[in-house]
């Protein structure tokens, strides 16, 4: 594990351009993994990783399905847990489909499908510090050796 970045934005367009700066360097088959309350910034953040994809619509927390697929420079897969209700409910999704498929994928919500998130991707911790600045820590992650 090693954070490649730990910082605060004290707007929402900062914390967009974090996203879009991260885009540059994501690679198919990467997936991003976001942590974080409720209005902490996560959908923010993905908004600028798709703008960075050179995603043309803008991103919008899938309310009924759980996935929204975006075409980019390579797709974007959004996965949206908050309304997750049970385990169970993580296979029957089959979301990890998407995990080979040559697109990128990203988690909001992904504290609730922790154990089966896979051991090499980037977690990107979301914290409200007031009503305008968040804490934003991105690690790449690696458990493949544990
Ligand atoms: N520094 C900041 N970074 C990001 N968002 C900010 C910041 N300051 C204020 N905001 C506001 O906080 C809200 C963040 O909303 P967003 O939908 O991105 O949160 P979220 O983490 O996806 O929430 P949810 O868990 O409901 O999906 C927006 O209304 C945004 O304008
Ligand atoms: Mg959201």
């Amino acid at each position: 594990m090693s954070t490649i970045l730990l910082t605060e934005t004290k707007t929402a367009e900062e914390t967009e351009l974090l996203g879009f700066k991260l885009a540059k360097s994501l690679r198919p088959d990467d997936v991003v993994a976001l942590y974080g309350e409720l209005g902490s910034g996560k959908t923010c953040f993905v908004n600028g990783i798709a703008r960075g994809l050179n995603v043309l619509k803008s991103v919008k927390s899938p309310s009924f399905s759980i996935i929204n697929e975006y075409p980019g420079n390579v797709p974007l897969f959004h996965i949206d847990f908050y309304r997750l209700e049970n385990t169970a409910e993580i296979e029957d999704i089959g979301w990890t489909e998407y995990l080979d498929s040559g697109g990128i994928v990203i988690i909001e919500w992904a504290e609730r499908v922790k154990n089966v998130l896979p051991s090499k991707r980037i977690d990107v911790y979301f914290q409200i510090l007031n009503e305008v600045a968040r804490r934003l820590e991105i690690i790449a992650v690696d458990d493949s050796g544990n």
